[in-house]
């Protein structure tokens, strides 16, 4: 069974697609530890709820980031956590945090990579007037929204779309495509080289645009 830890900073709504898929049976996993920098994070909430430990850490009662990430990846290696998870974690990752979770720490964007990174990729593809969107999980580096792209999902996106009715269309696919990722990776389904991330499904990748359920 693969052990979860995740960081969230807000709502938590992929947090919860992630228990639920777990407590379904979809994903053979466990949550050790939520960590936010958020004490107000409704994520808590969801975390009370599920009898899942949770820290609240604020990078302010640190004495730089290196001190913050490296005390994060110490919190998860003492509960023994193999994937890292960053469901709405809204900072850009350390290093030292990044470097002992190297291609094992997930994040899920509400766009499609490399199109509209870092914040509200939602309203930046509305106001860009694409025609398609969607949501990418992927594989966390240095970069803002930069690394190894593992699954996406596509939606439509209409000319009188707002932030709000396109996020709505793209968190319908975010709650799916986040625990998919995540099982392929239980499963010992994703290999990485370089920035190509090969997962084998034992059929057509191509399937990956819009995961089979
Ligand atoms: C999602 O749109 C996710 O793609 C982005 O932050 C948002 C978090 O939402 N990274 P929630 O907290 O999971 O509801």
């Amino acid at each position: 069974m693969l052990t979860l830890g995740v960081l969230a900073s807000g709502r938590g709504s992929n947090f919860q697609s992630i228990i639920d898929s777990i407590e379904s049976g979809f994903l053979d996993a466990k949550t050790a530890v939520l960590i936010t920098d958020n004490p107000d994070a409704y994520a808590i909430e969801r975390a009370k709820k599920h009898n899942i430990e949770s820290l609240v850490l604020k990078p302010r009662d640190f004495a730089d980031k290196n001190a913050y990430y490296s005390y994060i990846a110490g919190e998860f290696k003492k509960r023994g956590v193999e994937l890292v998870i960053l469901a709405g974690f809204m900072r850009v990752v350390g290093k030292a945090l990044i470097e002992q979770y190297r291609n094992k720490t997930m994040n899920i964007h509400p766009a499609l990579l490399p199109s509209f990174p870092g914040l509200h990729g939602q309203k930046q593809a509305a106001d860009y007037s694409v025609k398609i969107s969607g949501c990418t999980v992927h594989f966390v580096d240095e970069g803002m929204d930069t690394g190894p792209i593992i699954i996406q999902a596509a939606v439509p996106s209409y000319h009188d779309d707002t932030e709000d009715t396109l996020s709505e269309r793209i968190l319908k696919q975010e709650h799916r495509i986040f625990p998919y990722a995540i099982k392929l990776y239980s499963e010992g389904r994703i290999s990485v080289k370089g920035r190509k991330v090969i997962v084998n499904v034992g059929r057509d990748d191509a399937l990956l645009i819009n995961p089979p359920f």
